[in-house]
C-alpha cells in the first residue's frame, strides 16, 4: 500500500531519527554528527554514525546504514508497514485509512487481543467467585493486597476443560480463533480444550495496554510451574517486558527482575520502575527495548546457580546497549520477593543503593575462583581482572578500579595500568585487523547483490554513485541535472532505477529524502544508498563538481556503445557523439 506523502512527512517530522536512535544507542556529539556502539554487530569502539543533517545513520564496522524506517526495520525486526505503524504509535498519530485493517491477519490479531481481554477480565471475576477462593488465599498467603490484585489484574483460570472456552464462545470467539490466541489447543480428536487450567493468573499487558499474553502459574507444587503465552500474532517473549505498561513512567532507571512474582512484590512495595524479562535468555532484543526506556538498569536476580547464569548473561547482552549496569545481590540466597517480605522494603532499598556496578560484580565473580593468598592465585586473578578492566572505554574508570585492584594485590597501580593499557592495544589492532576486511568484504558483497552492474562499470558506477548521493544530499541540483543526462545513460541498473526515483519525485514537486526510498529499497539497498550518501557528505560538492560527474556517466555510457556498437540504436549513437562533443569542448 502506498501512504500518501503527507502523513510520511509528519511521520518523519515526529520520529526525528536523533531521538529515534538514541533511545535503542547510547549517541555522544561529534561535530555536527553524532557516533555510538552500532546495536547491528557486537563492538567495543564506536562506529555507528548519525548524521542529523540527512536524518541518516552509516556503521563503518558492518555497512549498516539508512533511514529513520530503515533502522526501526533492523531494530525491532519488522517489515517497512510495521516500522511505519511502529513508528506512528511512538508519535501518536493514526495510521491513515488503509486497507491493511480487512487484511485477514490483522484481523486475527486484532480477535486474539478482544479475546485477551475479555480472558482477563474472566479471570479476575473468577477471583472473588467461591471456586476461585484457593487462588485469592494463594495471593494473599504472599502478601499481595486486594489493590495489587486489582492493580496487576490478577486472576484465576478455575480447573476442568472448557471454562474459558464455554464464556469465550457465548461471546462470538471461534474456537480457532482462541486457539491463535494461546488460550485454547486442540486435543487429538480436533477438539478445543484450555490451555490455563487451575492456575493463578497474571496477564502481560504491553506498553498500549493491551492484554498480550498471559503467566499461569500453579497453586502448589506441581509441574510445570509455569505455563506462559508462547509467540502469538500479538505477542512475543522477545519484545515484551512484563510490568513495562507501568514501569515506563516511573523514570530513566530500571529493576529488572526474574519472574512475574518479583515483579509484583517490588511494584507493591514502591519499586514501581520494576520489569521482568520473560524468560531467562535475556534476548538482545529485549535488551534494545530496555535502553529504549531506561538509561540506568539494576539486575536483581536469584543468588542461585541460575540465576547468576541469567545475570551473566544479561550483563553481555546490555553492554552492547551502553546501558548503565548496576548487579544487586541479595544475601541468603533468596529473591527480592522474599526479601521484601522479611525484611521490608527500606532494607532493600538499601540493597538497591549498595549495589555493585557491572565491573564490580565481574571482578568479584572472578575472585570467588582463585585465592588471591596464593602467588599463582594472585596473578591469575590478576590477569582475568586486567580483561575486564581492558573494557572500559573511560580512563577515569579504569583509573579508579586500578587503584582498587593495586590495594587488593599489592601490585603497584602504575603497573596495572600500564598492563591493562597493552591490552586494550592489543585489542584494538586486533579489532582494526578484523574490522577492515570485514568492511571490505561486506561491501563487496553488498555490491554483487545489489547493483551487480557496478562491478563489470566501476568507473560508471562510481561517477553515478557521487552523484546520486549529492542528489539526495541536495535535491535542488536535481532540476539541473535532469537536464544535462537522461536517465537512460545511467549505466548500472540499481543506479539507474534509483536516478529515475529521484526524478520523478522531484518531477512530481515530493520531498527528496532517504526515508522516502525506504518503502522501495530493501535493508541491503538502503545500506547501499546510505553509503552513497555518506560518501557525497565527505566531499563538498559545487554545481560545476555535479555536472562533471554528469559528464564522466555520459562518457561511460559512450564508450560502452563504442565496445559494442551492435547493440546501439540511432539514438544511441547519437547520445554518444554529443556525449563525445561535449567532453572535447573541455
Ligand atoms: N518460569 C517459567 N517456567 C517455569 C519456571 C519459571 O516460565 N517452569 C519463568 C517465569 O517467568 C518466572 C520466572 O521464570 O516468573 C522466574 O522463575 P521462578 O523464580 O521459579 O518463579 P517466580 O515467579 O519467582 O515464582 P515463585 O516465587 O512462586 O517461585
Ligand atoms: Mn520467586
Amino acid at each position: 500500500m502506498a501512504l500518501p506523502d503527507s502523513f510520511l512527512q509528519e511521520l518523519l517530522a515526529k520520529n526525528d531519527i536523533e531521538s529515534v536512535v538514541s533511545s535503542y544507542v547510547a549517541m555522544k556529539r561529534r561535530g555536527r554528527n553524532l557516533v555510538g556502539l552500532c546495536p547491528f554487530h557486537g563492538e567495543k569502539t564506536a562506529s555507528f554514525n548519525l548524521y542529523p543533517e540527512t536524518s541518516s545513520f552509516y556503521c563503518f564496522g558492518c555497512g549498516a546504514g539508512g533511514d529513520v524506517i530503515t533502522f526501526i526495520k533492523r531494530i525491532e525486526n519488522l517489515d517497512y508497514m510495521d516500522a511505519i505503524r511502529f513508528l506512528a504509535d511512538r508519535a501518536g498519530m493514526r495510521m491513515p485509512e488503509n486497507r491493511q485493517e480487512n487484511d485477514q491477519t490483522s484481523r486475527l490479531r486484532l480477535r486474539i487481543l478482544e479475546a485477551n481481554r475479555e480472558a482477563a477480565r474472566l479471570y479476575h471475576a473468577a477471583l472473588y467467585r467461591p471456586e476461585g477462593k484457593v487462588a485469592l488465599d494463594y495471593y494473599h498467603s504472599r502478601g499481595y493486597t486486594d489493590a495489587t490484585i486489582k492493580h496487576f489484574g490478577l486472576g484465576f483460570a478455575p480447573p476442568g476443560w472448557d471454562y474459558l472456552l464455554k464464556a469465550l464462545r457465548t461471546k462470538g470467539f471461534k474456537d480457532e480463533e482462541l486457539v491463535a490466541a494461546f488460550l485454547a489447543a486442540r486435543g487429538r480428536n480436533g477438539g478445543a480444550y484450555d490451555i490455563f487450567r487451575n492456575r493463578a493468573m497474571i496477564p502481560i499487558i504491553d506498553i498500549r495496554g493491551n492484554v498480550v499474553g498471559f503467566g499461569g502459574r500453579v497453586l502448589d507444587d506441581s509441574k510445570p510451574k509455569y505455563i506462559n503465552t508462547e509467540g502469538t500474532l500479538a505477542f512475543s517473549k522477545s519484545r515484551n517486558l512484563f510490568a513495562l505498561n507501568f514501569a515506563k513512567n516511573a523514570g530513566r532507571e530500571l529493576n529488572l527482575c526474574e519472574g512475574y512474582m518479583d515483579v509484583i512484590a517490588m511494584h507493591q512495595a514502591g519499586f514501581t520502575n520494576t520489569v521482568a524479562a520473560l524468560g531467562t535468555a535475556f534476548p538482545e532484543e529485549q535488551m534494545q527495548l530496555i535502553a529504549r526506556y531506561a538509561d540506568k538498569i539494576n539486575l536483581i536476580f536469584d543468588a542461585d546457580g541460575a540465576g547468576q547464569k541469567a545475570t551473566k548473561r544479561a550483563i553481555d547482552n546490555l553492554r552492547k546497549t551502553g546501558l548503565d549496569v548496576k548487579v544487586v545481590t541479595i544475601p541468603d540466597g533468596k529473591d527480592p520477593d522474599e526479601y521484601i517480605r522479611k525484611n521490608g522494603a527500606a532494607a532493600f532499598k538499601l540493597l538497591l543503593e549498595r549495589s555493585a556496578n557491572a565491573v564490580e560484580y565481574r571482578l568479584l565473580e572472578i575472585s570467588k575462583s582463585h585465592s588471591i593468598l596464593t602467588p599463582d592465585g594472585k596473578l591469575a586473578y590478576f590477569r582475568e581482572a586486567a580483561t575486564v578492566l581492558a573494557e572500559l572505554e573511560s580512563p577515569v574508570e579504569r583509573d579508579v578500579y586500578a587503584g582498587r585492584l593495586s590495594e587488593m594485590l599489592s601490585i603497584s597501580k602504575d603497573s596495572i595500568l600500564r598492563e591493562i593499557e597493552s591490552r586494550r592495544k592489543k585489542k584494538n589492532r586486533q579489532e582494526m585487523k578484523y574490522q577492515l576486511p570485514n568492511l571490505m568484504r561486506q561491501e563487496s558483497k553488498e555490491m554483487r547483490q545489489v547493483n551487480p552492474d557496478a562491478l563489470t562499470y566501476p568507473r560508471a558506477a562510481s561517477a553515478e554513485e557521487s552523484l546520486l548521493g549529492t542528489l539526495i544530499l541536495h535535491p535542488d541540483y536535481i532540476r539541473q541535472i535532469a537536464m544535462l543526462l537522461p536517465a537512460d545513460e545511467i549505466v548500472t541498473e540499481f543506479n539507474r532505477n534509483l536516478y529515475k526515483r529521484l526524478l520523478e519525485r522531484q518531477r512530481q514537486g515530493l520531498l527528496v529524502e532517504l526515508a522516502f526510498l525506504a518503502a522501495d529499497y530493501d535493508e541491503d539497498g538502503m545500506a547501499y544508498i546510505s553509503r552513497m550518501v555518506r560518501d557525497a557528505r565527505e566531499r563538498a560538492v559545487s554545481a560545476e563538481d555535479v555536472a562533471a560527474y554528469a559528464a564522466i556517466i555520459r562518457e561511460e555510457y559512450a564508450l560502452r556503445y563504442m565496445t559494442n556498437p551492435e547493440g546501439a540504436s540511432d539514438e544511441d549513437i547519437q547520445g554518444m557523439l554529443d556525449a563525445l562533443r561535449a567532453r572535447k569542448k573541455k
